[in-house]
């Protein structure tokens, strides 16, 4: 068994934007976010995050409200960095807000934020959050740069950007999904060393989560799209389940019993 021991316990963050993304086909009130969360709960998430997109096209204000208020499992708030925002983030203080680059034509958050290009201005955006006491996150592609300058602004987490790892997979190029996966661990211990707690997600599945569970600096996997998706056909309770053992099973493969 390898010396190195993970830096605690993996927490898994389910994301329910696409619970209101079917919901909002539809205008009514169906399916309920909230419930989901709750359902998320009972099934052994840790956390619930939802992306508060600028353009609303699938969690909404309504939905924040409701789940600051229902909920009890502590809340990663996803959004951009605009005023706007940052009014809601301090309206609400969420568990946490995790920084995202938002662009009104993309499908999902396609890449990660580039901080190195806007130093100053995340780093005066980020001082009345962390001053209300949320937990601010950055979510960054695997990049020695985009770290650096994450741990320059004060953000004391980052979430790394699995997206590409996930497309290679999908794609089969093996050699670029075994690089990318390299990246991620070596810039997890980069980020881990410089004082930064790592979170990671986008595209995670049950086929490719294992990997990426089994960095020791890992502590938290924010996943939804696959889960909501697998929902349809396992039931959502049965596929986070699913997903919380393949995570310690990763982490026993890698770390020995009780690493889970
Ligand atoms: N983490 C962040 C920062 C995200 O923006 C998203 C997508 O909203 C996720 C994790 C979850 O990605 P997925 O829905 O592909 O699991």
């Amino acid at each position: 068994m390898p010396e190195t021991k993970p830096l605690g316990r993996l927490r898994l963050g389910v994301n329910i934007d696409h619970v209101a993304t079917v919901r909002n086909a539809r205008g009514g009130p169906w399916p309920d976010p909230v419930r989901a969360a709750r359902m998320a709960e009972a099934a052994g998430a840790d956390g619930i995050t939802a992306h508060l997109r600028e353009d609303r096209r699938h969690i909404t204000d309504a939905d924040i409200d409701a789940l600051s208020r229902e909920i009890r499992l502590p809340l990663n708030l996803e959004m951009a960095a605009t005023a706007e925002m940052q009014a809601i983030a301090l309206r609400h203080r969420p568990h946490a807000v995790c920084l995202v680059p938002e662009r009104r034509q993309e499908r999902t958050t396609e890449g990660g934020l580039e901080v190195a290009r806007e130093e100053n201005r995340l780093a005066h955006f980020i001082a009345p959050l962390r001053d209300a006491g949320i937990r601010v996150s950055i979510f960054i592609a695997a990049d020695q740069r985009q770290i650096e300058a994450a741990h320059r602004i004060g953000a004391p987490v980052i979430e790394l950007h699995t997206g590409a790892y996930c497309e290679h997979d999908i794609a089969g190029d093996i050699a670029a999904r075994d690089a990318e996966c390299a990246r991620l661990g070596e810039m997890a211990a980069f980020a881990s060393e410089l004082g930064l707690e790592v979170h990671a997600g986008h595209g995670l599945t049950f086929e490719n989560v294992k990997p990426i569970a089994a960095f020791p600096e890992v502590m938290e996997l924010n996943i939804g799209h696959f889960l909501i998706g697998e929902a349809i056909f396992s039931g959502l309770d049965s596929a986070i389940r699913r997903m919380r053992a393949l995570m310690d099973e990763a982490r026993r493969a890698a770390f020995g019993e009780g690493a889970a």
